[in-house]
Protein backbone atom coordinates (compact mmCIF):
# COMPACT_ATOMS: atom_id res chain seq x y z
CA UNK A 1 0.00 0.00 0.00
CA UNK A 2 1.34 2.98 -0.93
CA UNK A 3 1.56 5.75 1.83
CA UNK A 4 0.36 9.29 1.09
CA UNK A 5 1.47 12.21 2.79
CA UNK A 6 -1.21 12.98 5.53
CA UNK A 7 -2.41 16.18 4.64
CA UNK A 8 -3.26 14.43 0.75
CA UNK A 9 -5.36 12.05 2.66
CA UNK A 10 -7.87 14.38 3.88
CA UNK A 11 -11.26 14.64 0.88
CA UNK A 12 -10.94 18.39 2.16
CA UNK A 13 -7.21 18.75 1.26
CA UNK A 14 -7.63 17.22 -2.11
CA UNK A 15 -10.39 18.77 -3.27
CA UNK A 16 -8.82 22.34 -2.87
CA UNK A 17 -5.86 20.26 -5.02
CA UNK A 18 -8.70 19.97 -7.37
CA UNK A 19 -8.39 15.65 -6.90
CA UNK A 20 -11.13 13.61 -7.31
CA UNK A 21 -12.90 12.80 -4.09
CA UNK A 22 -15.70 10.32 -3.02
CA UNK A 23 -17.95 13.23 -2.08
CA UNK A 24 -17.90 16.94 -1.56
CA UNK A 25 -16.60 18.03 1.46
CA UNK A 26 -18.40 20.45 3.63
CA UNK A 27 -17.25 23.05 6.35
CA UNK A 28 -18.77 26.28 7.56
CA UNK A 29 -17.18 29.77 8.14
CA UNK A 30 -17.93 30.69 11.86
CA UNK A 31 -18.15 27.06 12.59
CA UNK A 32 -17.53 27.35 16.44
CA UNK A 33 -19.81 30.66 16.87
CA UNK A 34 -22.39 31.91 19.21
CA UNK A 35 -24.94 29.82 17.17
CA UNK A 36 -23.61 27.42 19.20
CA UNK A 37 -24.53 26.69 22.81
CA UNK A 38 -21.51 24.79 23.40
CA UNK A 39 -19.35 27.86 22.28
CA UNK A 40 -21.54 30.27 24.33
CA UNK A 41 -21.11 28.08 27.36
CA UNK A 42 -17.06 28.73 27.27
CA UNK A 43 -17.79 32.24 26.28
CA UNK A 44 -19.57 32.19 29.82
CA UNK A 45 -16.41 32.13 31.11
CA UNK A 46 -14.40 33.56 28.98
CA UNK A 47 -13.92 36.17 26.99
CA UNK A 48 -13.27 36.10 23.11
CA UNK A 49 -9.59 37.03 23.92
CA UNK A 50 -8.70 34.80 26.37
CA UNK A 51 -10.69 32.10 24.41
CA UNK A 52 -8.21 32.82 21.44
CA UNK A 53 -5.00 33.38 23.35
CA UNK A 54 -5.56 30.38 25.64
CA UNK A 55 -4.39 27.20 23.30
CA UNK A 56 -6.05 24.85 25.51
CA UNK A 57 -9.58 26.67 25.16
CA UNK A 58 -8.92 27.56 21.37
CA UNK A 59 -8.15 23.89 20.54
CA UNK A 60 -11.27 22.47 22.83
CA UNK A 61 -13.33 25.21 20.84
CA UNK A 62 -12.17 24.20 17.42
CA UNK A 63 -12.88 20.44 18.30
CA UNK A 64 -15.95 20.94 19.63
CA UNK A 65 -17.76 22.72 16.75
CA UNK A 66 -16.32 20.12 14.44
CA UNK A 67 -17.58 17.39 15.92
CA UNK A 68 -20.76 17.79 17.04
CA UNK A 69 -21.00 19.21 13.10
CA UNK A 70 -19.36 16.42 11.54
CA UNK A 71 -17.72 18.70 9.26
CA UNK A 72 -14.89 17.55 6.71
CA UNK A 73 -12.77 20.69 8.08
CA UNK A 74 -11.64 22.00 11.36
CA UNK A 75 -10.82 26.08 10.97
CA UNK A 76 -8.68 26.97 14.16
CA UNK A 77 -10.56 29.17 16.40
CA UNK A 78 -8.85 32.40 16.49
CA UNK A 79 -9.26 35.82 15.34
CA UNK A 80 -8.14 38.07 12.31
CA UNK A 81 -6.85 40.92 14.15
CA UNK A 82 -4.78 39.12 16.39
CA UNK A 83 -1.23 40.30 14.59
CA UNK A 84 -1.99 43.37 15.80
CA UNK A 85 -0.49 43.16 19.34
CA UNK A 86 3.12 42.23 18.12
CA UNK A 87 3.23 45.15 15.52
CA UNK A 88 2.37 47.41 18.30
CA UNK A 89 -1.34 47.97 17.71
CA UNK A 90 -3.94 47.72 20.75
CA UNK A 91 -7.31 46.64 20.12
CA UNK A 92 -10.14 45.01 22.10
CA UNK A 93 -13.94 43.62 21.11
CA UNK A 94 -16.61 45.76 23.02
CA UNK A 95 -19.76 44.15 23.70
CA UNK A 96 -22.23 44.90 20.34
CA UNK A 97 -19.58 47.15 18.60
CA UNK A 98 -17.11 44.54 17.68
CA UNK A 99 -13.34 45.57 17.31
CA UNK A 100 -12.06 48.89 18.35
CA UNK A 101 -7.98 49.90 17.39
CA UNK A 102 -7.32 52.59 19.97
CA UNK A 103 -5.05 54.32 17.98
CA UNK A 104 -5.90 54.09 14.29
CA UNK A 105 -3.03 54.48 11.34
CA UNK A 106 -3.42 57.76 9.22
CA UNK A 107 0.46 58.60 9.06
CA UNK A 108 3.23 57.23 7.74
CA UNK A 109 4.87 58.09 10.96
CA UNK A 110 3.05 55.62 12.78
CA UNK A 111 3.33 52.74 9.66
CA UNK A 112 7.26 53.31 10.47
CA UNK A 113 6.77 52.29 14.33
CA UNK A 114 4.36 49.11 13.57
CA UNK A 115 6.92 46.17 14.73
CA UNK A 116 7.21 43.30 11.96
CA UNK A 117 10.00 41.30 14.35
CA UNK A 118 8.11 40.06 17.10
CA UNK A 119 5.04 37.69 15.33
CA UNK A 120 6.92 34.92 17.67
CA UNK A 121 4.22 36.16 20.27
CA UNK A 122 1.37 34.59 18.20
CA UNK A 123 2.69 31.10 19.06
CA UNK A 124 -0.55 30.63 20.81
CA UNK A 125 -2.43 29.78 17.67
CA UNK A 126 0.13 27.23 16.44
CA UNK A 127 0.16 25.33 20.10
CA UNK A 128 -3.77 25.66 19.64
CA UNK A 129 -3.22 24.43 16.11
CA UNK A 130 -0.82 20.97 17.76
CA UNK A 131 -3.27 20.23 19.63
CA UNK A 132 -6.02 20.03 17.37
CA UNK A 133 -4.09 17.91 15.34
CA UNK A 134 -2.65 15.44 17.61
CA UNK A 135 -6.55 14.97 18.81
CA UNK A 136 -7.76 14.24 14.88
CA UNK A 137 -5.15 12.74 13.76
CA UNK A 138 -4.52 9.71 17.16
CA UNK A 139 -8.44 9.47 16.09
CA UNK A 140 -9.55 6.18 15.01
CA UNK A 141 -10.92 5.52 11.28
CA UNK A 142 -14.60 5.40 10.98
CA UNK A 143 -15.20 5.16 7.59
CA UNK A 144 -13.50 1.90 6.81
CA UNK A 145 -14.18 1.61 3.19
CA UNK A 146 -12.26 5.48 2.85
CA UNK A 147 -9.17 4.62 5.08
CA UNK A 148 -7.38 8.07 3.86
CA UNK A 149 -10.03 10.17 3.21
CA UNK A 150 -11.86 10.73 6.19
CA UNK A 151 -9.11 12.45 8.24
CA UNK A 152 -10.03 15.72 8.92
CA UNK A 153 -8.67 18.77 7.52
CA UNK A 154 -7.14 21.64 9.58
CA UNK A 155 -7.33 24.77 8.18
CA UNK A 156 -5.08 28.10 9.95
CA UNK A 157 -5.90 31.29 8.95
CA UNK A 158 -4.91 34.88 8.71
CA UNK A 159 -6.42 38.04 7.21
CA UNK A 160 -5.03 39.72 3.74
CA UNK A 161 -3.41 43.14 3.47
CA UNK A 162 -6.20 44.68 2.36
CA UNK A 163 -8.93 43.46 4.98
CA UNK A 164 -6.20 44.18 7.97
CA UNK A 165 -5.06 47.55 7.25
CA UNK A 166 -9.05 48.87 6.80
CA UNK A 167 -9.34 47.64 10.37
CA UNK A 168 -6.08 49.16 11.08
CA UNK A 169 -6.95 52.55 9.77
CA UNK A 170 -10.53 52.96 10.14
CA UNK A 171 -10.07 51.98 13.96
CA UNK A 172 -13.02 49.46 13.54
CA UNK A 173 -15.56 47.95 10.80
CA UNK A 174 -16.27 50.41 8.47
CA UNK A 175 -19.02 51.09 5.55
CA UNK A 176 -17.02 53.33 3.56
CA UNK A 177 -13.29 52.87 4.31
CA UNK A 178 -13.20 56.57 3.72
CA UNK A 179 -9.60 56.36 5.58
CA UNK A 180 -8.15 53.32 4.44
CA UNK A 181 -9.29 54.75 0.56
CA UNK A 182 -7.25 57.95 1.65
CA UNK A 183 -3.94 56.52 2.51
CA UNK A 184 -3.97 54.50 -0.58
CA UNK A 185 -4.53 56.77 -2.67
CA UNK A 186 -2.10 59.24 -1.47
CA UNK A 187 0.43 56.58 -2.62
CA UNK A 188 -0.40 57.32 -6.10
CA UNK A 189 1.24 61.07 -5.54
CA UNK A 190 4.49 61.34 -4.51
CA UNK A 191 4.02 64.63 -3.30
CA UNK A 192 1.10 63.51 -1.17
CA UNK A 193 1.05 63.50 2.80
CA UNK A 194 2.71 60.18 3.71
CA UNK A 195 2.37 58.67 0.40
CA UNK A 196 5.37 56.08 0.87
CA UNK A 197 2.42 54.86 4.12
CA UNK A 198 0.46 52.32 2.25
CA UNK A 199 3.30 50.60 0.26
CA UNK A 200 5.33 50.20 3.73
CA UNK A 201 1.64 49.42 5.56
CA UNK A 202 0.94 46.34 2.89
CA UNK A 203 4.75 45.28 2.96
CA UNK A 204 4.79 44.99 6.56
CA UNK A 205 1.61 43.28 6.77
CA UNK A 206 3.25 40.59 4.29
CA UNK A 207 5.77 40.09 6.32
CA UNK A 208 3.81 39.41 9.90
CA UNK A 209 1.21 37.44 7.89
CA UNK A 210 3.40 35.12 6.32
CA UNK A 211 5.87 34.13 9.74
CA UNK A 212 2.15 33.70 11.47
CA UNK A 213 1.23 31.21 8.42
CA UNK A 214 4.24 29.62 8.54
CA UNK A 215 3.97 29.35 12.54
CA UNK A 216 0.82 27.68 11.73
CA UNK A 217 2.03 25.05 9.03
CA UNK A 218 4.74 23.95 11.20
CA UNK A 219 2.54 23.21 13.61
CA UNK A 220 -0.16 20.98 11.32
CA UNK A 221 -2.19 23.20 9.78
CA UNK A 222 -2.89 21.81 6.17
CA UNK A 223 -4.36 24.44 4.01
CA UNK A 224 -4.62 28.06 5.19
CA UNK A 225 -7.50 30.25 4.41
CA UNK A 226 -6.99 34.25 3.93
CA UNK A 227 -9.38 36.28 4.75
CA UNK A 228 -10.36 39.36 2.10
CA UNK A 229 -13.61 39.81 3.78
CA UNK A 230 -13.96 43.29 3.30
CA UNK A 231 -11.98 43.22 -0.95
CA UNK A 232 -15.32 43.53 -2.40
CA UNK A 233 -15.60 47.29 -1.45
CA UNK A 234 -12.57 47.85 -3.76
CA UNK A 235 -13.22 48.90 -7.67
CA UNK A 236 -11.31 46.45 -9.89
CA UNK A 237 -8.34 48.77 -11.24
CA UNK A 238 -8.01 50.08 -7.03
CA UNK A 239 -7.45 46.68 -6.31
CA UNK A 240 -4.94 45.73 -9.24
CA UNK A 241 -3.04 48.87 -8.27
CA UNK A 242 -3.03 48.77 -4.47
CA UNK A 243 -3.78 45.27 -3.41
CA UNK A 244 -3.52 42.88 -5.88
CA UNK A 245 0.53 42.15 -5.73
CA UNK A 246 0.72 42.25 -2.05
CA UNK A 247 -2.00 39.95 -1.49
CA UNK A 248 0.09 37.66 -4.61
CA UNK A 249 2.97 37.92 -2.44
CA UNK A 250 1.43 36.79 0.82
CA UNK A 251 -0.66 33.66 -1.00
CA UNK A 252 3.50 32.59 -3.00
CA UNK A 253 4.86 33.22 0.05
CA UNK A 254 2.29 30.24 1.81
CA UNK A 255 2.30 28.22 -0.98
CA UNK A 256 6.32 27.96 -0.86
CA UNK A 257 5.47 26.28 3.13
CA UNK A 258 4.06 23.43 1.18
CA UNK A 259 0.02 24.13 1.52
CA UNK A 260 -2.58 25.14 -0.78
CA UNK A 261 -4.34 28.66 0.11
CA UNK A 262 -8.15 29.77 0.18
CA UNK A 263 -8.56 33.13 -1.00
CA UNK A 264 -11.78 34.53 0.39
CA UNK A 265 -14.01 37.64 0.38
CA UNK A 266 -17.13 39.04 -0.02
CA UNK A 267 -19.48 41.10 -2.73
CA UNK A 268 -16.44 40.07 -5.00
CA UNK A 269 -18.24 38.63 -8.02
CA UNK A 270 -16.88 41.21 -10.21
CA UNK A 271 -13.37 41.02 -8.75
CA UNK A 272 -12.80 37.35 -8.77
CA UNK A 273 -10.86 37.00 -12.16
CA UNK A 274 -8.73 39.69 -10.86
CA UNK A 275 -8.61 37.72 -7.22
CA UNK A 276 -7.68 34.59 -9.35
CA UNK A 277 -4.19 36.24 -10.32
CA UNK A 278 -3.11 35.84 -6.83
CA UNK A 279 -2.46 32.43 -7.81
CA UNK A 280 -4.91 30.92 -4.53
CA UNK A 281 -5.83 27.25 -5.28
CA UNK A 282 -8.95 28.05 -3.44
CA UNK A 283 -11.46 31.02 -4.45
CA UNK A 284 -13.89 31.48 -1.77
CA UNK A 285 -17.24 32.45 -3.48
CA UNK A 286 -20.51 34.37 -1.65
CA UNK A 287 -23.71 33.61 -2.71
CA UNK A 288 -24.72 37.06 -5.06
CA UNK A 289 -23.24 34.93 -7.69
CA UNK A 290 -24.23 31.80 -8.88
CA UNK A 291 -21.46 29.08 -8.59
CA UNK A 292 -21.78 27.92 -11.73
CA UNK A 293 -21.04 31.07 -13.67
CA UNK A 294 -18.45 32.52 -10.84
CA UNK A 295 -16.52 28.98 -11.98
CA UNK A 296 -17.03 29.49 -15.47
CA UNK A 297 -15.81 32.95 -15.54
CA UNK A 298 -12.72 31.64 -13.58
CA UNK A 299 -12.40 29.12 -16.55
CA UNK A 300 -12.37 26.16 -13.80
CA UNK A 301 -8.70 27.59 -13.46
CA UNK A 302 -8.81 26.77 -9.74
CA UNK A 303 -10.83 24.98 -7.30
CA UNK A 304 -13.86 26.68 -5.54
CA UNK A 305 -15.56 27.48 -2.05
CA UNK A 306 -18.99 28.31 -1.30
CA UNK A 307 -22.17 29.55 -1.83
CA UNK A 308 -24.96 28.76 -0.01
CA UNK A 309 -26.70 32.24 1.66
CA UNK A 310 -25.91 31.83 5.50
CA UNK A 311 -29.49 32.86 6.15
CA UNK A 312 -31.06 30.01 4.23
CA UNK A 313 -30.03 28.04 7.07
CA UNK A 314 -33.14 29.81 8.80
CA UNK A 315 -35.46 28.63 5.84
CA UNK A 316 -37.74 25.49 6.66
CA UNK A 317 -35.92 22.67 5.48
CA UNK A 318 -37.70 21.68 2.22
CA UNK A 319 -36.35 25.02 1.09
CA UNK A 320 -32.92 24.59 2.73
CA UNK A 321 -32.47 21.28 0.85
CA UNK A 322 -33.52 23.01 -2.33
CA UNK A 323 -30.79 25.55 -2.24
CA UNK A 324 -28.17 22.96 -1.12
CA UNK A 325 -29.03 20.67 -4.42
CA UNK A 326 -28.63 23.91 -6.57
CA UNK A 327 -25.34 24.33 -5.08
CA UNK A 328 -24.57 21.10 -6.07
CA UNK A 329 -26.16 21.15 -9.47
CA UNK A 330 -23.96 24.30 -10.18
CA UNK A 331 -20.99 22.67 -8.73
CA UNK A 332 -21.85 19.54 -11.58
CA UNK A 333 -19.29 17.29 -9.28
CA UNK A 334 -16.46 18.30 -10.66
CA UNK A 335 -12.88 17.83 -8.53
CA UNK A 336 -12.07 21.42 -6.45
CA UNK A 337 -15.96 22.16 -5.04
CA UNK A 338 -15.83 22.50 -1.19
CA UNK A 339 -19.16 22.87 -0.04
CA UNK A 340 -19.48 25.94 2.61
CA UNK A 341 -21.24 29.44 3.16
CA UNK A 342 -20.93 32.30 1.51
CA UNK A 343 -20.32 34.25 4.74
CA UNK A 344 -20.17 33.30 8.30
CA UNK A 345 -23.23 31.51 9.96
CA UNK A 346 -24.91 34.44 12.25
CA UNK A 347 -25.94 33.94 15.79
CA UNK A 348 -29.56 32.48 16.30
CA UNK A 349 -29.09 30.15 13.59
CA UNK A 350 -30.55 26.84 13.94
CA UNK A 351 -27.91 23.98 14.50
CA UNK A 352 -30.52 21.37 13.44
CA UNK A 353 -30.36 22.96 10.03
CA UNK A 354 -26.59 23.15 10.09
CA UNK A 355 -26.78 19.18 10.91
CA UNK A 356 -28.93 18.90 8.10
CA UNK A 357 -27.01 20.38 5.48
CA UNK A 358 -23.62 17.85 7.07
CA UNK A 359 -26.40 15.37 6.17
CA UNK A 360 -27.41 16.26 2.81
CA UNK A 361 -23.67 16.46 1.94
CA UNK A 362 -23.22 13.08 3.03
CA UNK A 363 -26.41 11.29 1.60
CA UNK A 364 -25.27 12.47 -1.82
CA UNK A 365 -24.38 9.72 -4.50
CA UNK A 366 -21.00 9.06 -4.63
CA UNK A 367 -19.21 11.52 -6.83
CA UNK A 368 -17.35 8.50 -8.80
CA UNK A 369 -18.39 5.00 -9.08
O1 LIG B 1 -15.18 29.09 13.57
C1 LIG B 1 -14.51 29.96 12.96
O2 LIG B 1 -14.85 30.39 11.84
C2 LIG B 1 -13.19 30.44 13.57
C3 LIG B 1 -13.25 31.63 14.31
C4 LIG B 1 -13.11 33.02 13.71
C5 LIG B 1 -13.35 34.17 14.50
N1 LIG B 1 -13.00 35.27 13.78
C6 LIG B 1 -13.79 34.18 15.92
C7 LIG B 1 -14.73 35.25 16.27
C8 LIG B 1 -12.69 33.46 12.44
C9 LIG B 1 -12.34 32.67 11.20
C10 LIG B 1 -12.62 34.89 12.51
C11 LIG B 1 -12.12 35.74 11.39
C12 LIG B 1 -12.49 37.16 11.40
N2 LIG B 1 -12.40 38.04 12.44
C13 LIG B 1 -12.92 37.88 10.27
C14 LIG B 1 -13.05 37.33 8.88
C15 LIG B 1 -14.22 36.46 8.77
C16 LIG B 1 -15.37 37.05 8.02
O3 LIG B 1 -16.46 36.97 8.59
O4 LIG B 1 -15.19 37.49 6.89
C17 LIG B 1 -13.15 39.21 10.67
C18 LIG B 1 -13.67 40.32 9.78
C19 LIG B 1 -12.79 39.30 12.03
C20 LIG B 1 -12.82 40.49 12.92
C21 LIG B 1 -13.95 40.37 13.87
N3 LIG B 1 -14.00 39.44 14.91
C22 LIG B 1 -15.16 41.10 13.89
C23 LIG B 1 -15.53 42.19 12.89
C24 LIG B 1 -15.90 40.63 14.99
C25 LIG B 1 -17.20 41.16 15.52
C26 LIG B 1 -18.35 40.72 14.70
C27 LIG B 1 -19.45 40.13 15.55
O5 LIG B 1 -20.13 39.24 15.04
O6 LIG B 1 -19.63 40.57 16.70
C28 LIG B 1 -15.18 39.57 15.58
C29 LIG B 1 -15.60 38.79 16.74
C30 LIG B 1 -15.54 37.29 16.63
N4 LIG B 1 -14.47 36.60 16.18
C31 LIG B 1 -16.56 36.37 17.05
C32 LIG B 1 -16.04 35.09 16.84
C33 LIG B 1 -16.70 33.77 17.15
C34 LIG B 1 -17.92 36.70 17.64
C35 LIG B 1 -17.87 37.43 18.91
C36 LIG B 1 -17.72 36.69 20.21
O7 LIG B 1 -17.72 35.44 20.36
O8 LIG B 1 -17.63 37.45 21.17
Amino acid sequence: MTQSAPQASSRFVRACLRQPVDRTPVWFLRQAGRYMPEYMAVRKHHSLLEICRTPEIAAEVTITAAERLGVDAAIIFADLLLPFTPMGLDFEFLAGEGPVIHSPIRSLQQVQALQTDRAGELGYVANAIERVAAHFRSRPRTEALHPAADQLGIIGFCGAPFTLASYMIEGGSSRNYVETKRLMYNSSLPQAPDSAAWPLLMEKLVAVLTAFAAQQVQAGADVIQVFDSWAGALSIPDYRAYCLEPTKQLIRNIQAMGVPVIYFGVDTASLLPTMRQTGADVLGLDWRTPLDRAWRELEYSCAVQGNLDPITLFAPQPVLQDRVQQVLQAAAGRPGHIFNLGHGIVPGTPVENVLHVVELLKSQPPLRS
